[in-house]
């Protein structure tokens, strides 16, 4: 897996910073942002929508991957969290499987205070359930 570029790495981080400031967190007040670079080089944005159903609350990841998807972007070359936690928060175990379903690629863990932590899909969830799992007979 190539790694990042410094500035890609900047383009995604301030992306998911920006639109963190949407997040609909009335519950927790944890915001959340996430951005995601597919191959053709460009950036979909997700925050967390939370609901006063509370289990009905969706992660920033996810909504980043699903604003991908709804426009035809299913090749991501890396994705952006960011949270104002020290350390930087890493993805739910929900969003961790959402991410596999689209290979591995370069996950950045941000915060406000400038960290990074630089991780990817395969070293968040080794051992995944993946679209090969259905797989019967693997060639
Ligand atoms: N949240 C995310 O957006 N991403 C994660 O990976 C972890 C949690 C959101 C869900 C909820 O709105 C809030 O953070 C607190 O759990």
């Amino acid at each position: 897996m190539p790694d990042l570029k410094p500035e890609t790495i900047d383009r995604l981080v301030e992306a998911a910073s920006a639109v963190r400031h949407q997040a609909h967190a009335p519950y927790s007040s944890f915001t959340v942002g996430a951005a995601v670079l597919d191959v053709k080089g460009r950036v979909h944005v997700g925050c967390n929508v939370e609901n006063a159903s509370y289990g009905l609350s969706v992660c920033a990841e996810r909504n980043a991957v699903a604003a991908a998807v709804s426009v035809g972007s299913l090749a991501f070359e890396g994705l952006a969290v960011v949270t104002d936690t020290s350390p930087p928060t890493p993805p739910c175990g929900a969003c961790r499987q959402v991410l596999v379903e689209f290979g591995d690629f370069p996950v950045i863990l941000a915060n406000l205070e400038g960290d990074r932590i630089l991780t990817s899909v395969g070293e968040l969830l080794p051992d995944a359930f993946t679209p090969d799992s259905l797989v019967k007979n693997p060639q």
